[in-house]
């Protein structure tokens, strides 16, 4: 948690600012912000909006400024959780958990695993197992995602679909493995900034080599700075940091930190890392002919060690071959 500055999601930063006025900042490094508006500044709305057009997802407020707010987004969640719990239509549920994931996110980055914090994020995973639960098959999930926006907050319920989906191949699946992989599913990237960091999953890839530097060491780190994050005996557990820790391990090469073999990976964190990958390529090659080419490919790179049963079951859950 940094002391100075408190991240805040730019969804929110554009609410406040309608009714207060604060400065906001940009991180440059890990000790560096800049600010991008001054108190009062008019073109609040004009220099957000380029921001997130250029795939930001949060933005820096000082920390005294978030205190002042933090009440507000405990009771935007209560609210929240509210309409999520009565709502028939699932575009709008999902709109309802997406700003959830936001504001749970920005909580728990700024104020840590408090007591308050375990609570609203256990009521977004119930949330989110039980929007998995009513989505009948994938088409229509992709449909639904592919009109919103955030490849970070997308992909993170998508792989909570896809990873509760490929759990019921599994003989062994029970209601608590599912709350740790939809747990992971939705806080694995909660130390990025931006979608472009996210959508890198090794590091031979150009996009990685394209970044700079702060952007190249926190993609590298994110997996541990994200179980620090959620680290909290009543919370987490060891489980749940290790299949966030391991969850850009893929069997392909470039992938990082790179500390654990195919052949020694556990089944749950195989399962994991493959619903992640293929959500990821399911969402950043969006025409529907590519399905059999991601399935092509990942029979070729995850065909192997522990990952084996784990694509069998996706493959099994839906029907890829
Ligand atoms: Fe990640």
């Amino acid at each position: 948690m940094d002391e100075k500055f408190c991240k805040l999601s730019i969804d929110k930063v554009l609410e406040y600012s309608k009714e207060s006025s604060f400065a906001v900042y940009l991180r440059l490094s890990s000790s560096k912000f800049v600010k991008v508006v001054n108190i009062g500044d008019d073109a609040l709305e004009e220099i957000v909006d380029d921001y997130v057009s250029r795939g930001l997802e949060t933005l820096y407020v000082e920390r005294e400024v978030f205190e002042k707010f933090q009440e507000r987004i405990e009771g935007a969640l209560s609210k929240n959780f509210k309409n999520i719990g009565i709502s028939e239509d699932i575009s709008e549920r999902y709109d309802g958990l997406a700003s959830a994931l936001y504001d749970v996110k920005s909580l728990v980055v700024n104020l840590g695993m408090t007591e308050m914090n375990i609570k609203v994020a256990d009521q977004l995973i119930e949330a989110a197992i039980d929007q998995s639960e009513k989505i009948t098959n994938l088409e229509l999930l992709l449909e639904l995602l592919n009109d919103k926006e955030g490849f970070i907050t997308k992909h993170a319920f998508l792989t909570s679909y896809v990873v509760t989906n490929t759990l019921e191949k599994m003989d062994w699946s029970t209601k608590d493995i599912k709350r740790k992989l939809v747990m992971a599913s939705l806080f694995q990237n909660i130390a990025l900034e931006t979608d472009e960091q996210a959508m890198i999953y090794t590091q031979d890839s150009d996009e990685f080599r394209a970044l700079d530097e702060f952007s190249k060491d926190l993609v590298l780190k994110h997996p541990f700075l994200a179980a620090d994050l959620v680290r909290s005996p009543s919370f987490s557990g060891e489980e749940i940091e290790k299949l966030i820790q391991n969850h850009h391990e893929v069997p392909i090469s470039g992938a990082f930190p790179g500390r654990v073999s195919a052949h020694n990976i556990p089944i749950l964190d195989a399962c994991f890392i493959l619903s992640g990958y293929f959500s990821y390529k399911v969402l950043t090659q969006k025409t529907k002919e590519n399905y059999s080419l991601i399935a092509q490919k990942l029979n070729e790179d995850f065909n192997t060690g522990g990952f084996k049963r784990a694509l069998v079951a996706l493959f099994a859950a839906f029907r890829l071959q």
